[in-house]
């Protein structure tokens, strides 16, 4: 028996220890596990400043069996440049996938979140959301009623933040006259997008890929003289992903499946020029293909600059061996018009983007790439030179796109606090407080109160420095009347959390019988580290047999480990005690991190 439950024990820590590879947990967010990042620096004082924005998706960690819930652990992301986290929205978007996260900065200093959250299973379509920079929403749209399902690939609300771009499909029955067989008909995916007013959710325009003299279908490589008709939903036969607006009203379009990025006239939706594939209106010195994020980067008319993530695959061919980001210059006013490759960015790991990614130039010129699978994404110099390197530690996870941003987040929620009292054997009562501030930038310490009772007045424990997520302050004795005040780097207090009473750790738990659920918040605090503990129900989907074997070892594990602390660790109601007016000169330090 002894040897099963030590058995048991050694495999639970294994999982244990492999989701805590993978996923960041929380005392102060309990049902966040959060993606880690593995980072590289090549060249880190040459990176531009921000935070990284991305939303991981894909694996999903199973339910917890004793809650029924599954932990948060997808949706928009914001981390530093050291893979901390610094938001997580998760819980807002009830752990639905979330597309194209970023920020958008006004001239008026202000800045905006977007993003696309996904079809949710039941009813609706999905939806584009904005939140100011105190997380709350200032805007949601689901698009044009016509359309079935929120398009995830783009919302990008153009400059001043009047308006907003996003790309649509639906299906449509067309004829196949185009490939030469006009008595036939086979149904399609169309593409087009729409353009909406951001203060009263009118569409302002929509533009649609099959209607005559737009994008006929031989244009598309999936779609031969002899492919056969598909019945609903139809051959996906351009599959737009991405849509920008140059400052004299046209619009740049990407259409992976035709290798052609196209300018579309704001006047008359007609197409202006097309750039790539085989009827390119451009003598151009590259070719591309299944490209992303086609974007201009300057624009007076007949001079452009572009970027977009080429070279280019997907999930059935390789045109090329590596995958890269292209700086393009575009000359439009000339016959024939012109495109040069300005730069090329390769993936530093020499794979290819098998889909999606994206291309960001940063203000001081760097080149921030996302390639999308394992969330790797890529900071360059302008000359190339390769500066970080960054993927989630959980490989299957993704996100569509990945963005760098310098971004202010004040959340609209107080900082939340959890401050327990434990006996820990020779070194007595101890008071151990958790902070965090879902959403909050800037914080680069943290000054932890206590006060002898309600209307008394509060008097600094210590003050330490903010390295991760969630913040660990320890000091001897029993404290109480609990409080703590991040700190910007200039010494400014940025928020306050309300004064809480210490609890013993037993009532950390809901359910569960109080004394096992104290054992086990006692040796998370002893042998924890923020950000790191992670006693969980949850184990990783390749593990689905061994949740039941799972449960049972932390159950055992808990139970001899409480039996063999039960000395130390008693139950400490009976021991709990404000702390004397006289002992205040005695509180010390002991830890923190
Ligand atoms: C990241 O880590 C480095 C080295 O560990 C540290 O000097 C730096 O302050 C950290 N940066 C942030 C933004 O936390
Ligand atoms: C799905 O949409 C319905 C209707 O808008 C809403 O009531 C429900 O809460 C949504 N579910 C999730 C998981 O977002
Ligand atoms: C496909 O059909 C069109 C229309 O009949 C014709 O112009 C074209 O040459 C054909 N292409 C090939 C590759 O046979
Ligand atoms: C262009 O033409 C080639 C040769 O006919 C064909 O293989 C390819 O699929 C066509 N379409 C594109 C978008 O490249
Ligand atoms: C793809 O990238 C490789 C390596 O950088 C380059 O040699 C090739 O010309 C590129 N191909 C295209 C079509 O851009
Ligand atoms: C556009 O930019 C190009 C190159 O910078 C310049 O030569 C041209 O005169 C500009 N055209 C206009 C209309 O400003």
């Amino acid at each position: 028996m002894k040897f099963l439950a030590l058995l048991l024990a050694l495999l639970s820590s294994a999982i244990a220890e492999r989701l805590n590879d993978e996923f960041m947990s929380f005392v102060t967010l309990p049902e966040v596990y959060a993606p880690r990042f593995e980072v590289q620096y090549h060249g880190r004082e040459r990176v531009g400043a921000g935070y990284w924005f991305v939303a991981p998706y894909g694996k999903m960690i199973p339910k917890d069996p004793t809650t029924g819930r599954r932990p948060f652990h997808v949706g928009p992301h914001i981390y530093d440049q050291n893979g901390t986290l610094i938001w997580t929205g998760s819980q807002m978007v009830d752990n639905l996938w979330v597309y194209d996260f970023k920020a958008v900065h006004e001239t008026d200093g202000r800045s905006r979140l977007s993003f696309i959250v996904s079809k949710n299973r039941t009813t609706a379509p999905g939806r584009a959301m904005v939140l100011n920079q105190n997380y709350e929403v200032e805007f949601e749209t689901s698009g044009p009623d016509a359309l079935e399902e929120f398009d995830i690939h783009e919302f990008n609300i153009l400059p001043g933040s009047k308006s907003a771009l996003a790309c649509a499909h639906w299906t449509k029955e067309m004829s196949l006259a185009d490939v030469g067989r006009p008595q036939e008909q086979s149904f399609f995916i169309a593409s087009g997008f729409w353009e909406v007013d951001m203060s009263t959710g009118d569409m302002l325009t929509w533009w649609d890929s099959s209607l005559p003299g737009n994008i006929a279908i031989h244009e598309s490589v999936y779609f031969g003289n002899d492919t056969l008709p598909e019945e609903p939903p139809g051959h996906d036969y351009l599959h737009i992903n991405s849509v920008d607006k140059q400052v004299d009203g046209n619009y740049l379009v990407s259409m992976r499946f035709t290798n052609t990025i196209y300018l579309i006239s704001g006047n008359d939706g007609t197409i202006l020029w097309r750039l790539g594939g085989n009827e390119t209106d451009f003598d151009q010195d590259f070719t591309f293909s299944k490209q992303h994020d086609a974007k201009f980067l300057e624009s007076n008319g007949t001079h452009h600059v572009i970027s977009f993530l080429n070279n280019a695959s997907d999930d059935q061919e390789n045109e090329e061996l590596v995958s890269s980001a292209l700086i393009v210059a575009l000359e439009t006013g000339v016959s024939p018009k012109t495109a040069r490759v300005i730069a090329r960015y390769n993936r530093p790991d020499n794979e290819l983007a098998r889909l999606r990614g994206n291309v960001q130039r940063l203000p001081n010129g760097n080149i921030f790439v996302g390639w999308s699978d394992s969330g790797y994404h890529s900071e360059f110099s302008r000359e190339g030179d390769v500066l970080m390197e960054a993927r989630f530690t959980a490989a299957e996870l993704l996100t569509y796109r990945a963005y760098k941003f310098e971004f202010v987040g004040r959340p609209n929620i107080s900082p939340a606090l959890i401050a327990s009292v434990i006996e820990d054997g020779e070194r007595g009562l101890l008071t151990t407080i958790y902070v965090s501030w879902n959403g909050a930038t800037d914080i680069t310490s943290w000054n932890f109160y206590a006060q002898e009772g309600e209307n008394h007045q509060r008097y600094l424990l210590g003050t330490v420095k903010k390295t991760e997520f969630e913040t660990r302050f320890t000091a001897k004795g029993s404290l109480d009347w609990i409080s703590a005040e991040p700190v910007d780097y200039d010494g400014n207090v940025l928020g306050k959390t309300s004064v809480h009473r210490t609890a013993t750790p037993s009532h950390w738990g809901e359910t569960q019988d109080a004394e096992t659920t104290t054992s086990e918040h006692q040796i998370a605090q002893t042998v924890g580290e923020p950000g790191k503990t992670a006693e969980s129900d949850n184990v990783s989907e390749s593990f689905p047999l061994l949740i039941p074997i799972f449960g049972a070892s932390v159950a055992i594990l808990i139970g001899v480990c409480w039996l063999a602390t039960r000395r130390r660790f008693r139950p400490l109601k009976h021991l709990y005690q404000r702390v004397p007016a006289s002992e205040r000169g005695d509180t010390e330090l002991l830890e923190f991190q």
